[in-house]
């Protein structure tokens, strides 16, 4: 079974294989770790973003990190918060479900997840620190490539969270 970590800081510095952006569905940059995420990489990854034509709302697509210490990032679309009964949580899910299996399927070992969609789009942070956990503790049974998964927590509130969560649970 992999490692799950939580550590709280800056997704830009991490070393893992691939770093997951919390994207828009043009995936042509924007605020938040998107910002962060472009802004480290260099133009690059905008140019080859420019060629995947976006990617909808619970989906993922790789690309190369470019100036970013890891090697790839996962590319996902959070769903916007529109009440909960919109297919939010689902699509939430599907986030990490699809990130994790390209990590998989690129031989990605490890991968850092910030917290999809509770910036920007608005998802509540508790309940979308769940989901989170609980998708990835439910996948990775079937993914046996991947070794370690960090949760980058850019507020406390959401690193006293997921420290619960993870602490609750074996
Ligand atoms: N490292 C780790 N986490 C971060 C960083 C960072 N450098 N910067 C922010 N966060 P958000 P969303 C946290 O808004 O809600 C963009 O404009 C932040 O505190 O980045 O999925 C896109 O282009 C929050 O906990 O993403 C989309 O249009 C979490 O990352 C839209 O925002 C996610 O916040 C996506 O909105």
């Amino acid at each position: 079974m992999a490692k799950l970590e939580v550590l709280q800081g800056d997704i830009t510095k991490l070393e893992t294989d691939a770093i997951v952006n919390a994207a828009k569905e043009s995936l042509l940059g924007g605020g938040g770790v998107d910002g962060a995420i472009h802004r480290a990489a260099g133009p690059g990854l905008l140019a080859e973003c420019r060629t995947l034509g976006g990617c909808p709302p619970g989906d993922a697509v790789s690309t190369a990190g470019y100036t970013l210490p890891c090697k790839r990032v996962i590319h996902t679309v959070g769903p916007v918060w529109r009440g909960g009964n919109a297919g939010e949580p689902a699509l939430l899910a599907s986030c990490y479900r699809k990130s994790l299996l390209i990590a998989q399927k690129e031989g990605l070992e490890s991968i850092a997840f910030p917290n999809i969609s509770t910036g920007v789009y608005g998802y509540p942070k508790a309940p979308a620190a769940e989901i989170a956990v609980l998708t990835v503790k439910t996948c990775l049974p079937d993914l046996p490539g991947i070794k370690r998964i960090v949760f980058v927590c850019f507020d406390r509130e959401n690193l006293d969270l997921y420290r619960n969560l993870l602490a609750d649970s074996p």
